[in-house]
């Protein structure tokens, strides 16, 4: 059966919102399965940045004029639209930043090269993205903090019994991801965070495989910080989420330097705005805010409930069909419920590159190479894997479209 009959999404209405998914190469519809990388735009979202653009456009916090108010306006509100959609309090819990990768960035600099000294540690997992690995890495370098990593189990879980060990009364950071985007495997955080702070320790999820896909309340998780991209969400690019506690963004001194983050400036000193103004310095991701907030209203209609069961029915379905054959292997949990919608996997010894390029001649997406999780993949023995992840406009036909093309390869390097 057609996830178009999926009783969580009407996946054909959605579809009229995406102009690009009817794009055909050398006659083939496009089948677009690389979500976790990037996510398609529906019209209402490009419609409110034109709008935007046509309408609204000026720089904001500066201006007495009209439009620079309306801006203003816009951006800010943006902020509360985007802080309720994660159970946020409102925009002094929530900043916007570029991407995942600079709210990781963000705290790392603004708290972590101030916080972290030789004795601290800094508790990962084995799983992080480069975004969280790479970023804590040099601050451990910085700062003399060692950095831990919490392994992850065959089956593809995190190994929370070595967490309880690994996180100490020496943890002051913990960082980990809330769904994989190699594994799919969807991470206990509340449990990790509730470990955390039982040591007196922050912990920073990066949210960035797991806002998309599901309903998400940091409240309820007691995350101290959590991140995520506007581009993997139905958003443009160049915006992303930082969630902070009120109190800890407060506390926190800025991570960059100039106009629009200021209170006062004299010759000998400058005194800082309020969160998150903070921590948004110079001109900052306005029409991009825009878009991003249109793009949590398209969610919110959708609903993130039905957004998950949808995912979580073509993960397994994709499984299932996968596992039909004994020359894929497939990396991660192998129970749907407990995965988003992603499947990474390879192909007997065809490289990851090749099936994909395989597959790109059959009009079919997906994304091929170790997916930011290099150590990860030294963990799997494997250099590389390809990767297929689904969103609201997939479906099963879909996935035995991306399986009709693996079979091409089968047979082209039999
Ligand atoms: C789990 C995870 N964290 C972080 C990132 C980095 O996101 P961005 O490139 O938008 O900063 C990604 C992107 O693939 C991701 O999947």
């Amino acid at each position: 059966m057609g996830l178009q009959q999926s009783d969580a999404l009407d996946v054909e209405r959605v579809r009229e919102d995406f102009p690009i998914l009817q794009r055909e190469f050398d006659g083939e519809r496009l089948v677009y399965l690389d979500n976790g990388a990037t996510t398609q735009t529906p019209d209402p979202v490009v419609d409110a940045i034109a709008d935007y653009y046509r309408t609204s456009n000026a720089n904001v916090h500066r201006g007495i004029h009209q439009l620079s108010q309306e801006a203003s306006i816009a951006y800010e509100e943006a902020h509360d639209t985007v802080a309720e959609f994660v159970g946020a309090d409102g925009r002094e819990e929530m900043v916007f930043t570029k991407n995942t990768t600079e709210a990781e960035n963000l705290v790392a600099y603004a708290w972590g090269l101030r916080e972290l000294g030789p004795g601290d540690e800094i508790v990962l997992s084995q799983m992080e993205h480069h975004a969280s690995l790479v970023t804590w890495q040099q601050i451990g370098e910085r700062t003399g903090a060692d950095v831990k990593y919490i392994p992850v189990t065959d089956e593809g879980y995190l190994d929370m019994d070595a967490a309880a060990e690994l996180i100490t009364d020496d943890t002051e950071m913990v960082s980990v991801l809330h769904v994989s985007n190699t594994l799919g495997t969807v991470n206990p955080v509340a449990d990790l965070a509730d470990l955390a702070h039982d040591h007196d320790a922050y912990i920073f999820v990066d949210g960035a495989q797991a806002v998309p896909n599901q309903p998400v309340d940091v409240k309820e998780i007691d995350a101290d910080f959590y991140a995520f991209s506007g581009h993997k969400m139905l958003g443009p690019t160049g915006i992303g989420g930082l969630y902070g506690k009120a109190d800890l963004l407060d506390e926190m001194e800025p991570f960059q330097y100039g106009g629009g983050m200021i209170r006062k400036v004299t010759f000998e000193e400058t005194t800082w705005h309020d969160v998150p103004w903070k921590f948004e310095a110079g001109t900052p991701v306005i029409a991009q805010g825009v878009g991003l907030a249109a793009a949590v209203e398209y969610l919110e209609d959708l609903g993130m409930e039905n957004i998950r069961r949808h995912e979580e029915r073509l993960a397994g379905y994709a499984l299932d069909r996968m596992s039909e054959f004994d020359d894929i292997e497939i990396y991660g949990p192998t129970r749907a419920e407990d995965r988003g919608g992603l499947v990474s996997f390879n192909l007997d010894e065809v490289h990851a590159h090749d099936l994909t390029s395989i597959l790109n001649d059959h009009a079919v997406a997906i994304r091929a190479g170790d997916h930011c999780t290099q150590p990860l993949h030294d963990e799997l023995g494997v250099a590389a894997s390809a990767r297929a992840s689904f969103y609201v406009y997939n479906t099963t036909d879909e996935i035995d479209a991306l399986l009709e093309g693996v079979d091409s390869a089968r047979e082209l390097f039999a």
